[in-house]
């Protein structure tokens, strides 16, 4: 949810912020800009087009000292005026992640005091803000020391002034930001993969924190103002990890990364002859002991996961599980079981409901608590007793698809060692489903060999307007998961229903131009979905069938069916979302959408 990079070089740093941009536009794409100090003044450059757009109009542009920004917009339509960094009086300019709570408070008194603004933005008020104190002869770090104190919210920034061309300061609260420390150079990032071609040296900073960056010096100072001092960490993630490589998309890449990923995941689950409750973290198997129920907190992808590991954990681990949307879960009053271990998933460990919810599972005094997450420095990692890193690496398509398959490993994993300690588990089941998971992997490389079938099949969608996914038991989220993907990436409108639940209404909704796409594993609910989906036919819907090898669905009139190998159990659900993943991407292709960044979508959202 917006993407701040900035720089300070003996080098113009106009292309490393370009290029920073260019890897955070995950975060937000509805605009970019930059500034840069050359000759004591601010140079300014925003463009409503992508970064690329960028890049031609600040082709002109030089500058040793710069911040620059790429926005999802949130007070403030999408325009050039509402674009980043925003600036005060051509002093002082300011690029902003976040969300000012009392910014109409604080533009009323700015322009009280003869402030005049610009754009709609909550951030602007910073802007003016740090100059009303800066113009008073304070130095620029006491300036947004004095500024941040007022804001309420959240917020990543960055600040520099026309007149000083040697400083650039930063600060965090609750959104991230990171330090780069290069060779006679710094850099600000809201991640670390828009540093990797200029370093990997980074400082993760603490909530609160106010960083001085010069080009050979920093100096940061903790939310009291008291200077810090805070390690460097040489980050892991590789540039090649954040290329395109040969894939025509990001989502593309992903998903054909998955079998990868899953494996890296299971890797220190699977090495040695029994799981070990040391996975989750040197208090696990304490906190564990404790626990008589789970309670789940996610949103998106991170949430249908969760509804996945519901069926599991009541089913193999015999514990009792709810599984709530996040941002419903902050504000419902609910009846706290301080005994449940609350685990929230996150690809990204910064999305602001997942963290909110978990800060209020907390006030009701819940203190069992573990994040699932894709991202080992995150607020919410940091927030949790317990933690599993999955390891997917860095996940650039808005529209999720390795990080969900990783999450569900790691859910697994979860069940298996909750069933374990709760003797639910014999030594022989605990092998058996090691054996399934250590063949997970291959398994999904053969998923993935459908892509040129699914490719063919996804023509048949591209004139369709709407689409309805079926599941039942633990593959009814899979068919949320499969509508969420098709809808995301290729705006057509798609629901999921337990396909029980088709007669009580979607029903009426069959007809020849909906396309009803179902998930038929082989397992205990097959013959009932056979019914269900007898009843589509006889409405001459048109049935798609994701079908294991065993289940004995012929194609027909009016029946395509796709065949997967035989069913895989409890790890079907995971085998099971691979081709939905890969039927979104054909069709958003067919489309022609912007697949790895839809309309009006971000990957982290740091906002409510
Ligand atoms: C956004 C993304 C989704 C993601 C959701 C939760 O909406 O577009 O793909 O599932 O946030 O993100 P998280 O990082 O918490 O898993």
């Amino acid at each position: 949810m917006c993407g701040i990079v900035g720089a300070v070089a003996q080098r113009n740093v106009v292309p490393i912020l370009l290029e920073g941009l260019q890897r955070l536009e995950y975060r937000g794409y509805d605009s970019a800009g930059l500034v840069v100090i050359n000759n004591a003044e601010l140079l300014r450059v925003r463009s409503t087009g992508r970064v690329r757009d960028l890049s031609e109009k600040s082709a002109d542009t030089k500058g040793q000292i710069g911040i620059a920004h790429t926005r999802w917009a949130t007070h403030g339509a999408p325009s050039e005026r509402n674009a980043h960094p925003h600036l005060s009086r051509d002093l002082i300019a300011v690029v902003h992640n976040g969300i000012i709570e009392n910014y109409e408070l604080l533009r009323s008194r700015l322009i009280a005091a003869g402030y005049e603004f610009t754009s709609d933005t909550d951030t602007e008020v910073i802007t003016h803000l740090v100059h009303s104190y800066y113009s008073q002869g304070m130095s620029l770090l006491a300036a947004t020391q004095a500024a941040i104190v007022e804001l309420v919210g959240a917020f990543a920034i960055g600040v520099v002034a026309a007149d000083n061309p040697d400083q650039l300061i930063c600060a965090r609260r609750g959104s991230p930001l990171l330090l780069g420390v290069g060779i006679e150079e710094h850099f600000i990032a809201s991640d670390v993969s828009a540093l990797l071609p200029v370093t990997r040296r980074v400082v993760y900073l603490e909530e609160g924190d106010v960083v001085q960056v010069e080009r050979l010096s920093y100096q940061i100072f903790d939310a009291s103002g008291n200077p810090v001092q805070r390690a460097v960490q040489t980050s892991e993630m590789s540039n090649e990890s954040v290329s395109l490589g040969n894939y025509r998309h990001y989502m593309q890449k992903e998903i054909h990364e998955q079998p990868q990923a899953l494996a890296d995941t299971l890797e220190v689950a699977c090495h040695g002859h029994s799981l070990s409750t040391g996975l989750f973290g040197a208090d696990a198997a304490a906190v564990f002991a404790e626990v008589d129920s789970v309670l789940i907190l996610a949103c998106g992808t991170s949430y249908h996961a969760g509804l996945v590991a519901r069926y599991w954990l009541e089913e193999i681990a015999g514990i009792a599980c709810t599984v709530e949307v996040a941002s419903e879960y902050r504000y419902r009053t609910s009846v706290a079981n301080p005994r449940a271990l609350v685990v929230v998933i996150s690809q990204s460990g910064e999305t602001a409901d997942t963290q909110a919810a978990l800060n209020h599972a907390k006030s009701l005094g819940h203190i069992h608590t573990l994040a699932i997450c894709n991202v080992a420095e995150s607020a919410l990692v940091r927030l949790c007793k317990l933690r599993f890193l999955t390891r997917a690496g860095p996940e650039i398509g808005v529209a999720s698809t390795k990080a969900f398959t990783t999450q569900l490993v790691a859910l697994f994993l979860l069940t298996l060692v909750l069933a374990k300690q709760r003797g639910r588990l014999s030594a022989e089941q605990e092998q058996q489903h090691l054996q399934s998971l250590r063949h997970l992997p291959l398994a999904t490389q053969h998923v993935l060999t459908l892509e040129p079938l699914i490719a063919t099949l996804a023509e048949q969608f591209a004139n369709k307007h709407h689409a309805l996914f079926l599941g039942r038991g633990m593959h009814y989220p899979i068919a949320l998961e499969g509508a969420l993907k098709l809808k995301e990436i290729s705006y057509i409108h798609a629901e999921a229903y337990p396909a029980g639940e088709l007669k009580h209404g979607p029903l009426a909704l069959v007809d020849s131009d909906m396309p009803v796409i179902s998930v038929a594993p082989n397992d205990a609910l097959l013959e009932k979905l056979k019914s269900n989906l007898q009843e589509v036919r006889a409405r001459g819907g048109e049935l798609y069938v994701f079908a294991d090898a065993d289940t004995h669905i012929a194609a027909s009139e009016g029946i395509h069916v796709l065949q997967m190998a035989e069913h895989a159990g409890y790890l079907s659900p995971i085998l099971h979302t691979i081709p939905l993943q890969l039927l979104a991407y054909y069709v958003a292709l067919q489309k022609g959408t912007d697949v790895d960044k839809p309309r009006n979508l971000a990957k982290s959202v740091t906002v409510e």
